[in-house]
């Protein structure tokens, strides 16, 4: 078994979960950045972090066609010295073996994931995404050339636990027979999409499962749904025997979500024992607006129109050529402002803004109002 990099990480392990248009390179940045308390020192030059990151998914089919250049955009990374997992998905195996290689070959992410769980229409009826749990022998094909092709990148895969009802024991037996490097299961069935509670408990049932295997061959196992922070995380891994948890939510508005997922050093209080102390981070209303510009500022040098001489300043959000829309930063925009007094406000005029300068402007004079107490 090729566990690449999972192997050299301590347990649990923290995951960001892929969100389309929400987890892009620029999103992974600034978790990176907020989510890392050494940051700002020498630990910055190194792969310190504690926690993986994923990328949106991304096509096969699209990947090997000749407009492939659109699709690589979401397969882009800005260098943020975080493990990050390349997440692709489709129906067909040489595809999959195909983009695994190139994958491999451009030496950019740590490993590669297999979506087989996205309810989705249009994704389901090319027979991708949580189709595959309706077809095992074909999801077992796709595990075993996507391998093929990744040569020394791990594999996982990210599914639910069945389609229209509970079918993990045979779903997980028929994903392990192909070996993935890890498994990371959405604790409910397609049919629930997201509309009744994770049922953690399910986590035990597949740790019986992975456990009768020999040693060697057991593949990492990642529990994920409506896990609000780390503590929360760290307790569900160590009651339910999950190798660690993926969090995809939790992460909106809040890029220092993964900041405790990191060791505390003996300096700061760390060891084993005060991990049930060191609570969650939760920032000001100024560092989250402070860290909204930087994501906006970030976000338009690098899928903007004027990326090439990166003048931020006389972007227009509303111009045609952007490599991404400008409107996914309005998710984020209704995430960071919420929770305090005027957010609203504030909220409205992001939302109408035309220019990086609109949107700084519009922050500031909020900032300042608010510390003159108005
Ligand atoms: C906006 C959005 C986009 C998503 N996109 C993907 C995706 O590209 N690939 C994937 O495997 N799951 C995707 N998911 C599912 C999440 O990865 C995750 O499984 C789900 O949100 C449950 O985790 P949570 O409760 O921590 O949010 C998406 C979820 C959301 C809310």
């Amino acid at each position: 078994m090729n566990f690449g990099f999972w192997n050299k990480l301590t347990r649990p392990i923290f995951c960001l979960a892929p969100m389309a248009n929400v987890t892009d390179a620029v999103f992974r940045a600034i978790i990176a950045k907020y989510s890392c308390t050494k940051c700002n020192d020498e630990h910055a030059q190194s792969m310190h972090s504690q926690f993986i990151t994923w990328t949106e998914f991304t096509s096969v089919e699209a990947l090997c066609s000749d407009g492939r250049q659109f699709a690589q955009i979401d397969l882009t990374k800005i260098d943020d010295h975080s493990p990050t997992v390349a997440q692709i998905f489709g129906s067909k195996p040489e595809q999959f073996k195909r983009v695994a290689k190139e994958i491999a070959e451009a030496k950019v992410f740590d490993g590669i994931d297999i979506n087989m769980g996205c309810p989705e229409k249009s994704i389901e009826k090319s027979g991708a995404g949580a189709a595959l749990m309706k077809n095992p022998k074909l999801a077992k094909e796709i595990i075993l050339a996507t391998k093929k092709g990744a040569g020394p990148l791990p594999v996982s895969v990210k599914t639910r636990l069945g389609y229209n009802k509970n079918e993990l024991e045979s779903w997980t037996s028929a994903i392990l027979e192909a070996k993935p490097s890890a498994i990371i299961m959405h604790l409910r069935t397609r049919k629930e999409m997201s509309k009744v509670p994770a049922d953690w408990s399910q986590i035990e049932v597949m740790r019986k499962l992975i456990d009768q295997l020999p040693e060697s061959e057991r593949p990492i196992l990642i529990g994920n749904g409506d896990v609000e922070n780390v503590e929360q995380g760290r307790a569900l891994c160590k009651k339910y025997g999950a190798d660690g948890v993926m969090l995809g939510r939790a992460v909106f508005g809040n890029p220092w979500l993964f900041r405790n997922a990191e060791k505390p050093s003996p300096a700061e209080g760390g060891g084993h024992k005060s991990y049930k102390s060191y609570t969650t981070y939760t920032p000001t209303v100024q560092e989250r607006l402070e860290a909204l510009l930087e994501h906006t500022k970030l976000y338009i040098d690098t899928f903007g129109p004027d990326r090439k001489t990166r003048k931020t300043e006389s972007s227009e959000l509303k111009e045609r050529d952007w490599l991404k829309n400008f409107d996914y930063m309005k998710k984020h925009y209704k995430a960071y402002c919420n929770g305090f007094t005027d957010a609203k406000e504030l909220r409205i005029k992001l939302m109408e803004a035309e220019s990086y300068s609109e949107i700084e402007k519009s922050v500031k004079s909020f900032t300042k109002n608010r510390k003159s107490g108005i």
